[in-house]
């Protein structure tokens, strides 16, 4: 059974390859002329955390393919009173054809596969966001083309996107700057095995300069909102600013898997200037996600 937890889990000509079909499935939005899929498939979507992008983009790309999405929030199932997440799979390959898996740790999203007998995605846990990279490479794609021998800067927190970014930079040949501070690096497994295409940057500064892509995110991530004070001060020196955008390529890209927070991890400048496409980067997630649904499916049928 083929999964998507991690950017892993494609080889990079499948990755390529759905972002190709998602530029398709971009084009038929365009034009209003949608395929669906050739049957009404269901996913059952679990969200533990917050969600505006990945769950309208599920529900409206399930919809959009002839199928139908069922969100469950752990208040209303019983995995919020403990039913454990393996007879969750089990129960839920016996009703649908596919799960989406919004999570806090990445275990969570690893048994749920390990049980499951149809596909699971990982909507985001807190070491990877497959799913936005989908979208952040079909838009580069869209707005630039190849990103393999490019350079993107990431800075701020070496959060879950820092991680996927990292995977993402190994799986298709791209170069990645990280600037953050010493006490928020991203996982050290993930940047070890990462090595050859990520490496540490001095200053954000440093990251910057000549970059074809700058992409930052929140300094406080889903379940850290009690450090989001402290997170501030130290920071500061991480924000995107017209002064780093300045450093970058002059035709260098700003992305932002968003919500953002003007004036924090971005200035509103630089989340509205002409280098940033952080709405298509947002509008990208349902034409990357109906690619990779289709390729699930498709693979699960065999
Ligand atoms: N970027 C992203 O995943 O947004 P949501 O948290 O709104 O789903
Ligand atoms: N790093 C952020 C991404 C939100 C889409 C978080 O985990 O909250």
């Amino acid at each position: 059974m083929r999964h998507y937890l991690s950017e892993f889990d494609l080889t990079k000509e499948e990755f390529l390859n759905l972002v190709e079909r998602g530029r398709e499935y971009r084009a038929q939005w365009e034009s209003g002329a949608l395929e669906t899929l050739d049957k009404p498939y269901t996913m059952a979507m679990i969200f533990e955390k917050s969600s505006t992008r990945t769950r309208v983009s599920f529900e409206a790309g399930m919809a959009q393919l002839g199928g139908h999405a069922i969100n469950l929030s752990p208040r209303d199932t019983q995995l919020g009173r403990g039913e454990p997440v393996e007879d969750t799979a089990r129960v839920l390959s016996q009703m649908v054809d596919i799960i989406m898996l919004r999570t806090f740790s990445h275990d969570i999203v690893e048994r749920m596969a390990e049980s499951a007998t149809i596909p699971v995605i990982n909507g985001l846990t807190d070491l990877l966001h497959p799913c936005q990279m989908l979208a952040d490479m079909h838009t580069f794609a869209e707005r630039v083309g190849d990103i393999e021998g490019k350079t993107v800067a990431w800075i701020g927190d070496g959060n879950n996107m820092c991680n996927s970014y990292i995977n993402t930079a190994n799986l298709l040949g791209f170069d990645l700057r990280i600037a953050c501070p010493d006490e928020h690096q991203p996982d050290e497994v993930i940047l070890e095995r990462g090595a050859a295409r990520a490496t540490l940057a001095e200053s954000a500064q440093a990251a910057a300069e000549g970059a074809h892509l700058v992409v930052t995110d929140v300094w406080a991530s889903m379940g850290q909102e009690d450090e989001q004070a402290a997170r501030e001060l130290l920071f500061k020196p991480y924000q995107v600013n017209e002064e780093i955008m300045a450093l970058a390529d002059p035709d260098a890209l700003f992305m932002h898997c968003l919500p953002a927070h003007r004036g924090e991890e971005v200035s509103e400048e630089v989340l509205e200037g002409p280098q940033s496409v952080v709405w298509d980067e947002a509008g990208n997630r349902l034409h990357a996600q109906k690619a990779l649904i289709e390729f699930l499916l498709n693979a699960a049928e065999g």
